[in-house]
């Protein structure tokens, strides 16, 4: 059998280094700003199974046999997503976004199925995430995310259907503990199952996304999970980085808020060094970032960067005005003349 990303990643000894999902945040854009400091993997935004099987994309088929990739639809990515909102989301560029995950929420096992093939066939990512960690009660009372991590019944029988229908890599994003469910009773439950990789986020549901992370769980993981296992939760440094990598024993780390406005902290992990960067030269990441996203996303992208930019001011010499002038901009073009008069 050949190794799939994630076994290759784990082969190299190394960290695996992660960027985790974040909804508004982790756009094609960023993902590749993420790869150019080192991320080994980049998730997608999460993307809403039930919105891809009630709202299917028209081919010549409407989905595609179970594993089969690549067989229906025009031939380019751009051609593949357009005209479907959800698919629209998840594009990638293959070159710049190795290794890319395309990570689904939902509930119902057919979403799932029905997702996972039209995700293969259509974007054609590295691999495929399922959320069982997401605490938003809407989304949780959907029966999602942490909803549905607390169901072991539905929860085996999503991922079921998700290794069912592609021969891509499956993984899965959990909580150490979500109502009367711990990872440990969840991996537990699917040990028997090829899932490729788990990401564990060291804090409760009832925690939210403050205090303190729990890697300690993390290491005992490893008696129910073959597969790699990423620490994720409150990774904002060097030395968090090392500690997590410590206590939790984990192949790599996920990094979700600590990279927003720094994403050299993937270098400096990977470096062991600390990047120690001149506000002018966080300007230039910020202005490549705003660049790309106007290539890739034009306005709506550029609106969408604003909070990026409020993260890369954080801390520096007059972050304060810059911030009320760059939570406004609508084009490069502007972002170019406030950030001007510094560089
Ligand atoms: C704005 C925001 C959006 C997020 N969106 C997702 C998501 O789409 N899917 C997911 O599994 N987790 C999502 N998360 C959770 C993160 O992936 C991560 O687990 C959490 O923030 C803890 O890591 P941190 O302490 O390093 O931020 C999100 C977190 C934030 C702050």
């Amino acid at each position: 059998m050949p190794l799939n990303f994630w076994q290759k990643l784990q082969k190299t000894g190394r960290p695996i280094l992660a960027l985790a999902p974040m909804a508004g945040f982790t756009t094609s854009a960023f993902r590749q700003i993420c790869k150019k400091y080192g991320a080994d993997v980049l998730y997608s935004e999460m993307a809403s199974a039930t919105a891809l099987y009630y709202n299917q994309p028209v081919g010549k088929s409407r989905i595609g046999k179970p594993g089969r990739q690549g067989k229906v639809g025009p031939k380019n990515q751009t051609d593949r997503c357009e005209g479907n909102a959800t698919l629209k989301l998840l594009k990638f560029n293959r070159r710049r976004e190795k290794y890319y995950i395309v990570q689904l929420f939902g509930s119902d096992p057919e979403h799932f199925a029905v997702a996972t093939r039209i995700i293969a066939e259509r974007v054609k990512p590295d691999g495929i995430d399922i959320n069982f960690g997401c605490p938003v009660p809407k989304i949780c009372k959907q029966g999602a995310g942490c909803g549905l991590m607390k169901n072991l019944e539905k929860s085996r029988a999503v991922i079921e259907a998700v290794l069912k229908n592609t021969v891509l890599p499956v993984s899965l994003k959990i909580r150490v503990q979500a109502g009367e469910v711990d990872a440990l009773k969840f991996l537990k439950n699917i040990a028997d199952l090829p899932v490729a990789a788990v990401m564990i986020h060291g804090r409760t549901l009832s925690q939210g996304f403050v205090g303190a992370p729990d890697f300690r769980i993390i290491k005992k993981a490893r008696r129910y999970f073959k597969g790699v296992i990423l620490a994720n939760g409150g990774i904002n440094s060097l030395t968090d980085a090392r500690q997590a990598l410590k206590k939790s024993g984990a192949d790599g780390l996920g990094l979700a808020r600590g990279i927003l406005g720094r994403p050299w902290l993937f270098k400096e992990i990977k470096s062991g060094k600390i990047v120690d960067l001149k506000p002018k030269q966080i300007f230039k990441i910020a202005l490549t970032h705003a660049a790309l996203e106007q290539t890739l996303a034009g306005k709506t992208g550029i609106i969408e960067l604003r909070k990026h930019l409020v993260w890369y001011m954080q801390g520096l010499p007059g972050a304060a005005k810059l911030r009320e002038k760059l939570v406004r901009v609508n084009s490069l073009g502007e972002i170019k003349k406030i950030l001007s008069i510094i560089i």
